[in-house]
């Protein structure tokens, strides 16, 4: 069986029910369950024996330990950790807590575990940490894409701790031989996006009436992938990567925010239009920027297609259209995932962003 951390999540969730689609080898899902974590992204897995769920932080060394021992794992594939960049900059704390401390003791406790495993297990275990692109900062809008060897250069608090974690993964790699690889990836879209992220959030706001919050002038770029592609990525580097790697994952997919809005509310217009006739682009509102905004991401992700054979499936005009029908298609999940605590960080986050302009 394999480990799986952060599993309620928006990833971990994909990557859990993609990994049951196609395999019978169990899971067992090690979640916190923070405000981003969500059993009802699992809801289909109920009763199904091949999932078991436990709720715990991974820097709970005696939890880790204990299951470790009990379910002997093969592997364990890390996706657990605070992940919204404008959360990190009103409050770091929890950040550096689950994705550097948090981190170090998983790697401990899987330290000692992997160090009594017998020779033939020993040798093919196997620990995928979960990273992002963010690490490696900002480009400027002609600079090549990010490369595996692009130089480390975190510009926010959640993207200097998901560095430092990286390079706790790699040091115990280096030094103890854990067979440790990472991937880095762009940004995901796609089923179960939690909406306080672009591309869920826009869906959101526009059925709900509500404004488009735009940060400063739109033209920063993200590389977007599809998460079942992201999911499909790290089945192939934790069944045929080297330890030690890392492996930059990217859809090939550059945009500026202002068009990956524009084509939320054209979909939207296509297959839910507004009652009153109008277009949903009319609810964009330009508001103040993210402090430390970095301009640009792209993946270069040329490594991981040449040694391990992967490319993403879904074009972005695929998988946006997925994205948008499973929106329109789940009113009651995102009915419930807007709680009390959610609408207190909306207002925390937008309520101080006087609109720049519409
Ligand atoms: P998410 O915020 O949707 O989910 C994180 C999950 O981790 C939640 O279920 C949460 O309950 C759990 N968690 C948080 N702290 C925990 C702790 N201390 N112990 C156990 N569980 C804990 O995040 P996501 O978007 O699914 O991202 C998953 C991973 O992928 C993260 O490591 C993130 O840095 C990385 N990543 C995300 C993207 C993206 O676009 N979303 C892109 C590249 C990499
Ligand atoms: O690049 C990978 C990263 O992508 C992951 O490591 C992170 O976990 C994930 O959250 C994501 O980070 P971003 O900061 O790029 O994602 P977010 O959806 O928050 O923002 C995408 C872009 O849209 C960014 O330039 C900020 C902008 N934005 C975002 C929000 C929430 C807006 O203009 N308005 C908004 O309301």
């Amino acid at each position: 069986m394999i480990l799986v951390t952060g599993g309620a999540g928006f990833i971990g969730a994909n990557f859990v029910l993609d990994w049951l689609a196609q395999s019978d080898e169990p899971i067992v899902n090690l979640d916190k369950l923070t405000y981003a974590g969500n059993l009802q992204n699992l809801a289909s897995l109920a009763g199904d024996r091949r999932h078991l769920f436990v709720q715990g932080d991974i820097g709970d060394r005696e939890l880790t330990d204990s299951l470790l021992l009990q379910y002997q794992p093969r592997a364990l594939i890390n996706f657990a950790a605070e992940s919204h960049v404008d959360r990190s900059i009103h409050g770091p704390k929890d950040f550096i807590q689950t994705n550097i401390v948090g981190t170090f003791h998983l790697l401990e406790s899987v330290r000692d575990y992997w160090s009594h495993l017998p020779g033939e297990t020993r040798k093919s275990f196997r620990f995928v940490h979960v990273s992002t692109d963010e690490v490696y900062g900002s480009l400027a809008r002609d600079e090549p894409a990010f490369s595996e060897a692009h130089r480390y250069e975190p510009n926010s608090p959640y993207s200097a701790s998901k560095a430092a974690s990286d390079h706790l993964v790699r040091a115990y790699h280096h030094t103890y031989g854990l067979p440790l690889l990472t991937t880095n990836c762009s940004n995901n879209y796609g089923p179960y996006h939690f909406p306080e992220k672009l591309i869920p959030l826009m869906i959101v706001n526009a059925l709900a009436g509500k404004p488009l919050p735009v940060y400063g002038d739109g033209q920063q770029i993200r590389d977007w992938l599809y998460v079942k592609d992201h999911c499909a990525a790290i089945r192939r580097v934790l069944a045929a990567g080297h330890p030690g790697e890392t492996y930059n994952v990217g859809g090939w997919n550059e945009k500026p925010n202002l068009e990956i809005v524009h084509t939320v509310c054209t979909l939207l217009d296509e297959l839910r239009p507004r009652t009153d006739g109008k277009a949903y682009h009319e609810q964009v509102a330009y508001v103040a920027d993210r402090p430390g905004h970095d301009r640009r991401y792209a993946i270069d992700a040329r490594k991981i297609e040449s040694e391990l054979g992967w490319k993403p499936a879904e074009t972005f005009a695929t998988g946006i259209r997925k994205t948008v029908q499973w929106y329109l298609d789940n009113q009651e999940w995102v009915r419930d995932v807007q709680s009390g605590a959610y609408r207190e960080w909306v207002e925390k986050n937008y309520g101080e962003r006087q609109k720049v302009r519409s």
